[in-house]
């Protein structure tokens, strides 16, 4: 039995999409609400048993270690002001133990499957996870997808994708994925985790082998860093980390898994608003004055 403990998250992205704003500040600290996306990513992280974190980060980024780092100054100031609840925020991005925290650069924006690859001698010979951030998913009172995606993984013992329905004229925003069963119900319980038979990096409507688009986590045997190595050029020139998949399903059964919760493309302006939303009216203090303001908002729109 392979156990899951490791995930990579890329973090080397220059975030174009969301400039000025990323022009110094890392895409990964854009808060939703009042949390970094990275927090995010590292929570979910954490709530799926995770035990090393490796974060393939690039120039710039070196905020991102202080964040999860302890802040002496603000702690200090918060203790002496007796703010235990803000000293607990503070405190809440410290892993439990030091060490688990993992720090490797991509020197060149070769693409995420590059990216990945750049993970491999932190990884080592043995199954990992890796989670995009600008993929956030809400999964309300369900557990985080790679808490789910662990489980199916403790089953199957083998590489698994996330995936959701996408619109057919998204196809080429997304990774899709080809199941190996035809005339699949995809929206029945039974079919949550199916085999798939092949990936295609961004393909055009007329080219998709189905509409189930591949969302940032993924859960992946060793092998994959075999393929990775080829360095093979992809879609826009970049090593993809869906070509890579699809080599390895050719050796590997590889699974595709619909996860139960709302994504938002927090890499998109308008995914970003959606997110920031959709969470800060889950929140009664927040939702009580946020609400009636965007009531009044769309009123006076309409
Ligand atoms: C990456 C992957 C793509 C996946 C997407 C999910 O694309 O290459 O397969 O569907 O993340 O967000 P990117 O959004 O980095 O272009």
């Amino acid at each position: 039995m392979m156990k899951l403990r490791t995930v990579v998250i890329p973090v080397a992205g220059l975030g174009t999409r969301f400039l000025p704003a990323t022009k110094t500040l890392p895409k990964e600290m854009l808060p939703v609400v009042d949390k970094p996306l990275i927090q995010y990513a590292v929570e979910e992280a954490w709530a799926a048993g995770m035990e090393r974190i490796v974060f393939i980060t690039g120039r710039g980024k070196k905020i991102l270690e202080d964040h999860f780092d302890h802040s002496p100054e603000l702690e200090e100031t918060l203790t002496a002001r007796g703010k235990d609840d803000l000293l607990a925020e503070a405190r809440s991005t410290i892993p439990a133990a030091a060490g688990n925290l993992l720090y490797t650069r991509q020197n060149r924006p070769l693409g995420l499957g590059h990216a990945v690859w750049c993970g491999r001698n932190v990884v080592g010979d043995e199954p990992f996870a890796v989670i995009l951030p600008d993929d956030l998913i809400d999964t309300g009172s369900e557990q985080p997808v790679l808490q789910q995606m662990a489980h199916e993984f403790e089953q199957r013992q083998a590489s698994i994708v996330a995936v959701m329905p996408v619109d057919p004229e998204q196809t080429s925003k997304y990774g899709i994925v080809a199941p190996l069963a035809r005339d699949l119900d995809t929206r029945s319980e039974a079919t949550r985790c199916i085999q798939v038979s092949g990936l295609v990096e961004k393909p055009l409507a007329e080219a998709a082998p189905s509409n189930l688009a591949v969302i940032g986590r993924y859960i992946l045997m060793p092998e994959i860093f075999h393929y990775l190595e080829r360095r093979h050029q992809g879609v826009g020139g970049e090593v993809q980390l869906t070509d890579a998949i699809a080599a390895l399903l050719e050796r590997q059964a590889v699974y595709a898994y619909r996860f139960r919760g709302t994504r938002f493309d927090c890499g998109d302006k308008v995914g970003f608003q959606m997110a920031n939303a959709a969470l800060s009216l889950q929140r009664p203090q927040i939702r009580e004055r946020l609400l009636p303001f965007l009531r009044e908002l769309v009123s006076k729109q309409a």
